[in-house]
């Protein structure tokens, strides 16, 4: 199984978005794929068409409760199982403020699973608190959407230094994968440069040991498609919503490239359009259900806590297109987490 932590502490830069679309690409090409909502505001869950008053578990029992991952999910499309969550997850951080070794919950949790899919992507919440840290304690791939505006640069530094504290503490199989460049608009001149300076930045670490040494901006950017907006009030995929649209044409081709990248032995053409039949006949089961062994190779190995040396966690990144004057305010804003608990939500993107 690969986990995908789908990663950035700015809202609404189309985190959910990505892993509904993704996931159900990969699903209807014949994945099993299982998406967490590890997010309060529930939206993987809204969007997958299940209403969170109705949720009485999920991801909030697994992390407090020790609820049995297997029997907390969800089949919610041929192929696609939800952790669901609902407002009870706000809670989660600090009920187990004093429960030794809380940062690893999920990924233990998930152990007893990691053959049974082919895929888990796991929508973070816009914060880096306890919820995310779960998220990437268990992951071992993080992709990065993003927004290409300047905001959007605010606060990448933080989360990358997030991702090497995560990687040199808990988990040093984690490693920024993707960077995922969504609401796409070619045209604007500063989305180009701000595409520039992070591939520039991506480029300058290739060959050290900093783990987003192997991140690549995806070459299929996802474009503001306001189909891509609508589908989530009607508890659709953009695949069962329009199927033809520039936004499932995108995804499409995004889930590809992972794919290939994730599974390379695996043929790239076993991704085949999603018909919208073939969804819409068979509804979302409701009742917890299993699902069958792995069908893939299994790639990564499990997790092994690591050691780490807290000098090392300087993060020197220099945006060309940002001023010196918003250089300095970046500066000051860029803080490092003094604890891995610390939880920093920037909604500036929204
Ligand atoms: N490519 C796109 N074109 C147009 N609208 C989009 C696109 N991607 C996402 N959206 C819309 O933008 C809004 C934010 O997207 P999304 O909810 O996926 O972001 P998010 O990062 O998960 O937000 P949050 O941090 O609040 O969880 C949603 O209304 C979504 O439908
Ligand atoms: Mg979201």
């Amino acid at each position: 199984m690969r986990t995908i932590a789908v990663l950035n502490q700015k809202g609404g830069v189309g985190k959910t978005t990505t892993v509904v679309n993704i996931a159900a690409a990969l699903a209807a090409a014949g994945s099993r794929v299982v998406v967490l909502d590890f997010d309060p505001q529930a939206h993987l869950t809204i969007h997958l068409g299940l209403e969170p008053q109705v949720v009485e578990s999920g991801s909030y029992k697994v992390l407090t409760q020790s609820a049995e991952f297997e029997q907390q999910i969800m089949l919610m499309r041929p192929n696609l199982w939800l952790l669901p969550a609902n407002i009870n997850l706000v809670g989660a951080e600090s009920e187990l403020v004093s429960v030794v070794g809380r940062e690893t919950i999920l990924r233990e949790a998930m152990l007893p699973s990691r053959d049974k899919f082919d895929y888990c992507l796991i929508d973070c919440s816009p914060s880096l608190g306890l919820l995310t840290l779960n998220a990437l304690a268990a992951a071992e791939d993080v992709l990065i959407p993003l927004q290409p505006h300047f905001l959007a640069l605010r606060g990448f530094g933080k989360l990358l230094q997030t991702v090497e504290l995560v990687n040199k503490r808990i988990n040093p199989n984690l490693k920024v994968k993707w960077v995922l460049l969504c609401m796409f608009d070619g045209r604007a001149s500063l989305t180009n440069e701000v595409k520039d300076d992070i591939a520039q930045f991506l480029e300058s670490a290739q060959g050290t040991d900093r783990p987003w040494s192997e991140a690549k901006i995806l070459p299929v950017p996802i474009r503001r498609n306001i189909k891509l907006a609508e589908a989530p009030s009607y508890g659709k995929t953009i695949f069962e919503y329009e199927e033809n649209c520039h936004g499932a044409e995108d995804y499409r081709k995004v889930a590809e490239l992972i794919h290939a990248q994730c599974y390379p032995s695996a043929p790239v053409e076993i991704l085949q359009p999603v018909t919208v039949n073939e969804m819409q006949e068979q509804p979302p089961d409701t009742s917890a259900s299993s699902p069958q062994p792995d069908s893939q190779a299994e790639q990564q190995p499990d997790t092994q806590p690591a050691e780490t040396d807290e000098n090392q966690n300087q993060l020197p990144i220099e945006i060309k297109s940002i001023s010196p004057e918003q250089q300095q305010q970046e500066g000051d804003s860029e803080e490092q987490p003094s604890e891995f608990t610390q939880t920093t939500t920037d909604q500036s993107g929204t």
